[in-house]
């Protein structure tokens, strides 16, 4: 899979889906560069792409370096293009030159020093490659690392920085990774804000820079840490696309730059905004990583790939490939306002449904009626719940249900005993005023007290009685963000040690608890990533739980990350972000798009709804296997037009859902094509039969109900392999 040629220096890593040149050559000096020529389709030979190495020909005014595809570029030195690397010298010197120094090949693929990553369980799935660039002035080593998997179009690359030399360096940017490709591309990135996130982007060619980034602590609601280079004529189906999705949580910055040459270089890395890091003597430093999946037939194909290798190898543990427990959450059921009698009224119904588990969210620890305290004081508030939370836990249990709980380990109200005993543990920039959010302030979780104390907290309710569930939220976003404890010339290290802290207190706690089933969240979905998907397998998609606005945020969320990662709920009418009246089956069909729950007062819901709710439930228990764990495709886009449309697909089954958001007189007849359905005949609802191939080419007819937000779900089991 890994091949080096010798004669030109050059490293090939290619399976059947992907190929990436490498290659080492030398400069106007001798200087042997590490260039990335080539990152594509798989090739038979990879000579025959080295011609792209060479700068261009010809008078020119300015340096050829500007041309060249540096697999780690620098700055200071006549690329001008973005730069993964800006090291920083006692004299106060930014030009880095790194130059090969040597390399290695090793079967499978080793873990991050403290860093969440894609994994292998065989050493026979993947082969990594680590090359190493060394700057002789200042000894500052960068360690490429490119892991190809046999059977993906999945590359995945991360740098480790070390100094081995005699001075201290300053990394003013610490990149991730870079890759050149030549041509124009658009660039599909996923934006929004609170309750409205990962709308698609597409944004044509331009000769600038754009960025996509965070610098809020968190990967945030505004931007998410991936994008995609794609070939313009590219489409759901076809044409060249590159997706490149960040293993990490915390401010990042992603650039796809094109320049006057013809070419556009993607970086990815963390965000130089935020971020300087002191490398002293000896000392090294791991950027996260990145997944690069590469389609040469459009972004569904991209999409499948980063999908099962989410779920497949960076997701973890217990629940990775166990189907979900269908949920019940008294969030917008309660909102605050609960006690032992309200709650067990809403768990009393869930079981008569059939539905798993029921969620304790905010407000059950300290004096929380309000947003407004406690935050920290992870001790239940016994007026609330004078069962404590064994007892209530007992009740629940006794009805046959699991029980989950809400958390918010990460952060500090002012008014708590927490803070009131350590005001210095929050995140904040000296004197300057500590500004609230939510009333609310963060801890600085690169504290190792503080981590040791938030282990401690969420492990000791975890002890305390039978909890099956925990949503881990995160509901502000860092300002005046210092910490007390790194010394004068290092505040900018703040940010991304709060991430090294948060992933060592999630390593811990999820490790210490294996079988319970931790979900993510950031005011919704404001922390979807691949690095938070490590530790806890399934993310609270969003705030809003509208099923016409949910049509595109999970839509938008698969681009990159699977259904088996997304919380999807139906919540009660008129729905509380948006006011709007949905149907319960519209709203059922749509959440059977994620990981299936209900946020809602079931036991206020009409006979009719009950009924509809039973229905649905009986049916998540069918499909979810292949909800959760088969292909998805995207067949119609909410952001194009009215009607909204995917499949899931198995070996045994496949699943068209289709949404219709206004209904119109006269509309025409609508019909949808699914797409790779395995061979064979199926049986449809009605009890007729078809094959698989018809359903891709005659497609499906949408009985759609006369009335805006109507829903059709339509299965089709496989009864056998062969017409
Ligand atoms: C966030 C979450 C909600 C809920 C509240 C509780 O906003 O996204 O689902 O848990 O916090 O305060």
């Amino acid at each position: 899979m890994i091949h080096y040629e010798q004669t030109n220096r050059t490293f090939h890593l290619r399976n059947d889906f992907v190929s990436l040149v490498l290659r080492v050559q030398l400069d106007g000096d001798n200087e042997p560069e590490l260039l990335m020529p080539y990152l594509g389709a798989p090739l038979c030979d990879p000579a025959s792409c080295l011609y792209l190495c060479a700068p261009r020909g010809g008078a020119s005014f300015d340096s050829p370096r500007q041309t060249l595809p540096y697999a780690c570029p620098t700055d200071g030195r006549g690329d001008y293009r973005p730069a993964l690397v800006c090291a920083v010298d006692g004299q106060g010197q930014r030009c880095t030159e790194l130059f090969y120094a040597g390399h290695r090949i090793e079967a499978g693929k080793p873990g991050l020093n403290g860093l969440p990553a894609a994994y292998v369980e065989d050493a026979a799935e993947a082969e990594t490659l680590f090359i190493t660039l060394r700057d002789a002035l200042t000894g500052l080593e960068a360690e490429l690392r490119y892991t190809l998997y046999a059977d993906r179009p999945v590359i995945t690359e991360s740098i480790l920085y070390t100094n081995t030399g005699s001075a201290p360096l300053t990394l003013q940017s610490a990149g991730s990774a870079c890759v050149t490709l030549p041509g124009r591309y658009d660039l599909i990135h996923l934006h929004g804000a609170w309750a409205k996130e990962r709308s698609i982007e597409r944004v044509p060619p331009a000769r600038l820079s754009r960025e996509i980034s965070s610098c809020r602590g968190a990967s945030g609601h505004e931007h998410n840490p991936f994008a995609v280079l794609a070939a313009p004529d590219a489409t759901e189906f076809s044409g060249e696309c590159l997706g490149a999705a960040l293993v990490y949580s915390g401010d990042f910055s992603i650039t796809a730059d094109e320049n006057a040459y013809g070419s556009t270089r993607l970086t990815l890395g963390l965000n130089p905004r935020s971020f300087t890091w002191q490398l002293h003597p000896g000392e090294a430093f791991q950027a996260p990583e990145v997944l690069f999946a590469y389609s040469a037939n459009g972004l569904n194909a991209m999409s499948q790939a980063l999908h099962s290798l989410i779920r497949q190898r960076v997701c973890r543990g217990y629940w990775r490939d166990r189907e979900r427990p269908i949920l019940i959450n008294n969030w917008e059921a309660t909102y605050f306002d609960f006690d032992p009698e309200k709650i067990l009224k809403i768990a009393r119904a869930a079981a008569e449904d059939g539905i798993e588990l029921f969620v304790l969210d905010d407000g059950w620890f300290g004096k929380r009626n309000r947003d407004n305290c406690s935050l920290g004081d992870w001790v239940v508030n016994r007026e609330k719940l004078p069962c404590g939370l064994d007892g209530l836990s007992r009740d629940i249990h006794g009805l046959g249900l699991k029980f989950g709980l809400w958390f918010e380990p990460e952060m500090v109200s002012p008014d708590s005993d927490l803070y009131r005993a350590h005001p210095d543990w929050c995140l904040h920039a000296g004197s300057r005023r500590r500004t609230t959010a939510r009333q609310q302030l963060i801890l600085d979780m690169g504290r190792r007290e503080v981590q040791d104390y938030v282990i401690e907290a969420v492990s000791g309710v975890l002890r305390s009685a039978q909890i099956d569930y925990v949503k881990w939220d995160m509901n502000r976003n860092f300002m005046e963000a210092g910490s007390d404890t790194l010394a004068d010339g290092r505040q900018g290290e703040t940010a991304h040690r709060y991430m090294l802290g948060l992933y060592r207190v999630l390593e811990t706690v999820t490790g210490a608890f294996p079988q319970v089933l931790f979900e993510s969240c950031s005011g919704g979905g404001g922390r979807f990533d691949a690095g938070m998907l490590h530790y806890m397998p399934q993310t609270w998609t969003s705030d809003d739980t509208d099923a016409a606005a949910r049509l595109s945020i999970q839509y938008g969320t698969s681009l990159c990350y699977p259904a088996s990662a997304m919380g999807a709920h139906v919540s009660a009418v008129p729905n509380h972000q948006v006011g709007r009246v949905t149907d319960m089956r519209m709203r059922g069909d749509v959440a059977l798009g994620g990981n299936f729950g209900y946020e809602l007062d079931l036991s206020a819901q009409t006979d009719a709804d009950r009924a509809e709710i039973r229905r649905q439930v009986r049916q998540v228990k069918v499909l979810r296997r292949t909800t959760q764990q088969g292909v998805f495709t995207r067949l119609l886009s909410p952001f194009a037009g009215n009607v909204t449309a995917w499949q899931f697909a198995d070996e045994d089954r496949v699943i068209l859902c289709a949404y219709r958001v206004l209904n119109m007189p006269n509309g025409e007849p609508l019909r949808v094509r699914l797409r790779g359905v395995p061979e064979g005949l199926y049986q449809a609802a009605e009890g007729s039969t078809v094959s698989g191939s018809d359903l891709m080419r005659a497609g499906v007819p949408l009985p759609f109900a006369p009335h805006d937000f109507a829903s059709c779900v339509a299965v089709f089991e496989r009864i056998r392999k062969v017409l």
